[in-house]
């Protein structure tokens, strides 16, 4: 494998940088079930960009989001959101600070049944007991695309619908970051494209940030960059990728794992 420079994370906090581990390094186990799932990751990634993380299963790609979002926390290394030191805080300004400025899209919708479309959107502000900034939220509503279908209830709604519902719902907070753990996995493949051009677009329009685990060459191809994380270190990456380019990269990693 070509070993590209990975961008770097200066020591100081860097402008325009949203959020950025260093050394993160995560251990699970210990003895003879002792697992290295990151191994000093060190990796910035930019406002207003959209960043896809690939590589073979259990080579720690969730383990990095879970980190970086901090429902996990590192054996060693640190994360930083924005200028803040994620090791620094205590639990309560820990969970303050996912809530208010860090959005998690999961693989499953995790929609409330009995509320709306509008209400799963504008639900973790209510809980915040926070006032939308209403003219962000009318932006990210009309973004979403259910004119007429917001006052429906998550089973009345298409699965990718539904994803695009909880999007909005991680947008609506403006969050610093959003992570999505393979948000388009548990979809087909037109629906996993209104997902994806949904968030594509919360980055060109609205100068959101966003990290994005998947398995497909397609779908990270709508991302401005990709990294690949190959037994929990950070083995390359690709901006302005393509499909096809992501593909051979990927074949690279097949023939490894057979050779090895
Ligand atoms: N709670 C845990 N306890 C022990 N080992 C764990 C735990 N969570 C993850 N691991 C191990 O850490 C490694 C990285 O796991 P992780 O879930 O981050 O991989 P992944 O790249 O997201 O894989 P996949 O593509 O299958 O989702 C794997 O070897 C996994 O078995
Ligand atoms: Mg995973």
């Amino acid at each position: 494998m070509t070993t590209v420079p990975l961008t770097p994370y200066p020591p100081n906090p860097a402008p325009g940088i949203a959020a950025a581990t260093t050394d993160l390094t995560k251990v699970y186990g210990g003895g003879d079930t002792r697992v290295v799932a990151l191994d000093r990751v060190s990796i910035g990634f930019r406002e207003s960009e959209f960043t896809a993380i690939m590589g073979p299963s259990g080579c720690g790609k969730s383990t990095l989001m879970h980190c970086a979002a901090g429902l996990d926390t590192p054996t060693s290394g640190s994360v930083r959101i924005g200028t803040t030191e994620l090791g620094a805080l205590r639990d309560r300004p820990l969970t303050r600070l996912r809530r208010d400025r860090i959005g998690f899209v999961f693989q499953a919708f995790n929609l409330l049944p009995t509320l709306t479309a509008l209400e799963n959107i504008t639900l973790p502000l209510s809980i915040a007991g926070r006032h939308p900034d209403q003219q962000w939220l009318d932006r990210v509503v009309s973004m979403v695309g259910l004119s007429g279908r917001l006052d429906h209830r998550p089973a009345q709604l298409s699965g990718g619908q539904q994803q695009r519902v909880a999007v909005a719902r991680a947008l609506a907070s403006r969050p610093a970051i959003i992570f999505g753990d393979e948000p388009t996995g548990n979809l087909d493949s037109r629906s996993g494209a209104e997902v994806l051009g949904f968030l594509r677009d919360s980055v060109r329009e609205l100068g959101q940030t966003v990290v994005m685990v998947t398995h497909d060459p397609v779908a990270a191809g709508y991302a401005d960059r990709v990294v690949f994380l190959s037994d929990g270190r950070l083995v390359d990456e690709m901006t302005r990728p393509t499909p096809d380019r992501i593909l051979d990269v990927m074949k690279r990693f097949d023939t490894r794992a057979r050779t090895s």
